[in-house]
């Protein structure tokens, strides 16, 4: 079998948590399947830069390029300001690495009340599809007039017909695949150029789907409609922010932003792609030994999936299910008293 070299970030607060449990997981898995997983850990955190003045090394993507894929934890500390650490560490990598996807599942797991009424175990299984390299997270602007009563700050969002392209393709394509529906999230009524460029270019790329229905819904009804009637969603495509704000809605949907995963694809391969639960640092509870490691285990499911093993990835999402389904184990997000380490042990026991 291949042998994979895995990239592992901790990061800060619950991603050392979060990252160990999920790493158990993988090499549970790993013998089961008889994959070969390599691992090197980088300490690269908010606790590095107020060592060392850096979040990472200035060769730290050089040093990642030689890896099969990166999972990481979450980074930000209340000691470094979050514009620090992220522009840092975590948006070079998506961005160095051309991570223009990123690709965010939800699910309602049996055992798992949704705060939303009506939203039950099977109906609610979509994928939230986030652009995650341009957009509204644009470099290009400023602010003016520090302190004084004209003070601005103005920032360009920046979209590209090939950046839209790319990922309104990606996600029709996702959605012929699963045999659903696409939902296109834009604010076209009130943002004048940013968005309606961007209906455009997915109605250019419906009539190469014709097998796909597709809507277009503005973010704010749409974000009411996501907590009314979330079982209506299959594949949901979204600009950076508009997609952020939306997966961290769909996770709550689902029961718990611990439990939502991500992956941050570069779908032509070229570089390593990147894993990683859309949840933080959640400095509130670090430290206690109480995250709900499902985001990261889930997390480490795609990787594997990205990696070629579709059997070994559906093993860990199998006994996720199994462990919510069948045991009483849960952390306390999911209104249970168990620690990080308990979960994870059942979801290995349930392999
Ligand atoms: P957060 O996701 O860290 O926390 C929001 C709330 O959800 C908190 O109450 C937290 O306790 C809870 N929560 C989050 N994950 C949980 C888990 N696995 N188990 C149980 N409860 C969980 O978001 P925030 O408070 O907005 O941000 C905190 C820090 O994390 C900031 O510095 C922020 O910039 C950073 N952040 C980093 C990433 C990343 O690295 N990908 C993502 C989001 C936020
Ligand atoms: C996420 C996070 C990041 C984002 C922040 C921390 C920059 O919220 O991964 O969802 O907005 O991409
Ligand atoms: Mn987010």
């Amino acid at each position: 079998t291949p042998d994979h070299r895995i990239a592992l970030i901790p990061g800060d607060g619950i991603g050392t948590e979060v990252i160990p449990a999920a790493r158990r997981v993988l090499d549970a898995v790993a013998v089961r399947h008889r994959l070969s997983l390599t691992y090197d850990t980088f300490d690269w955190s908010c606790a590095r830069y107020l060592r060392d003045g850096a979040m990472m090394p200035e060769d730290g993507l050089e040093t990642l390029r030689g890896y099969d894929a990166i999972l990481l934890g979450a980074v930000g500390s209340p000691e470094v300001p979050d514009h620090v650490s992220l522009w840092g560490l975590l948006i070079p990598i998506r961005r160095g690495f051309q991570q223009y996807v990123n690709l965010r599942p939800v699910r309602v797991f049996e055992g798992v009340p949704s705060p939303v009424r009506g939203a039950e175990p099977g109906a609610v299984d979509f994928v939230v599809v986030r652009e995650n390299v341009e957009g509204e997270y644009g470099e290009i602007g400023g602010r003016l007039n520090r302190g004084l009563p004209g003070e601005l700050a103005v920032q360009e969002a920046v979209f590209t017909r090939t950046g839209v392209s790319r990922i309104v393709d990606y996600a029709f394509t996702l959605a012929g695949r699963r045999g659903g529906t696409l939902t296109s999230a834009t604010k076209s009524n009130g943002i004048i150029h940013t968005m309606p460029f961007w209906d455009e270019i997915v109605a250019e790329h419906a009539a190469g789907h014709p097998q796909v229905a597709w809507h277009q819904e503005h973010i704010d009804a749409l974000a009411a409609k996501f907590v009314l009637d979330p079982a209506r969603f299959d594949v949901v495509v979204a600009s950076n922010l508009f997609g952020d704000i939306l997966s961290d809605l769909a996770a709550a949907v689902a029961g718990s932003i611990g439990i939502a995963p991500a992956a941050n694809l570069n779908p032509e391969r070229v570089f390593p792609s990147m894993f990683e639960p859309v949840h933080g640092s959640a400095p509130d509870i670090a430290g206690r030994g109480i995250a709900n490691p499902l985001g990261a285990i889930w997390s480490a499911a795609m990787m594997l999936d990205h990696l070629g093993h579709a059997a070994a990835a559906t093993r860990i999402t199998d006994a996720i299910a199994a462990a919510l389904a069948t045991t009483p184990v849960r952390t306390p997000d999911l209104g249970g008293s168990a620690t990080t380490d308990a979960f994870t042990d059942t979801v290995i026991s349930l392999l």
